[in-house]
């Protein structure tokens, strides 16, 4: 296995560790909030090191060609991890709000929770298939 993909799983696992985290402790803004922050903040570490750093050093081959390329779990995966980044976005704003005062917002924190769970989820999986 590559360095960089060791680097890339190894956070994506902490990522998913920090997110279980987050999870258990979500109604504890306190630790919720940090938790998740730390899930991103790997998330966007890992996609750097894939995305980036990759193409710079040469070392490895990026997700990218998705329209053509035959191996479809990369497409999959793409999928999955574009979707599981908009939702963190979502739950950053609506999180925000909700810190600001806002308790309407939570029931779409909530259910947006769930799509990023899945998404989130499918993006890990698939990252072993390819
Ligand atoms: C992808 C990341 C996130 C997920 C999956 C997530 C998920 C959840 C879930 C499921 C709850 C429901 C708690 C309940 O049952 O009442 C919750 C509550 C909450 N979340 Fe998040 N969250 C995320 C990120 C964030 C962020 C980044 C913030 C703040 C900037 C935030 C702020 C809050 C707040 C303030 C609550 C309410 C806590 C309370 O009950 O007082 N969340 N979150």
């Amino acid at each position: 296995m590559e360095t960089l993909s060791i680097i890339s799983t190894t956070l994506a696992t902490f990522a998913m560790l920090l997110i279980v985290a987050g999870l258990i402790f979500a109604r504890n803004k306190k630790k919720h909030i940090p938790l998740m922050m730390a899930a991103f903040a790997c998330d966007i570490a890992g996609l750097i090191v894939i995305e980036v750093v990759a193409r710079i050093i040469g070392e490895t081959s990026p997700v990218d060609s998705l329209a053509t390329d035959p191996d479809v779990m990369k497409s999959v995966h793409a999928a999955f991890a574009t979707a599981s980044l908009i939702c963190y976005g979502f739950q950053i704003n609506s999180g925000r709000k909700i810190v600001a005062g806002e308790r309407t917002r939570l029931p779409t924190h909530k259910l947006v929770a769930k799509i990023f769970i899945l998404t989130r989820l499918g993006a890990y999986v698939t990252m072993f298939l390819f």
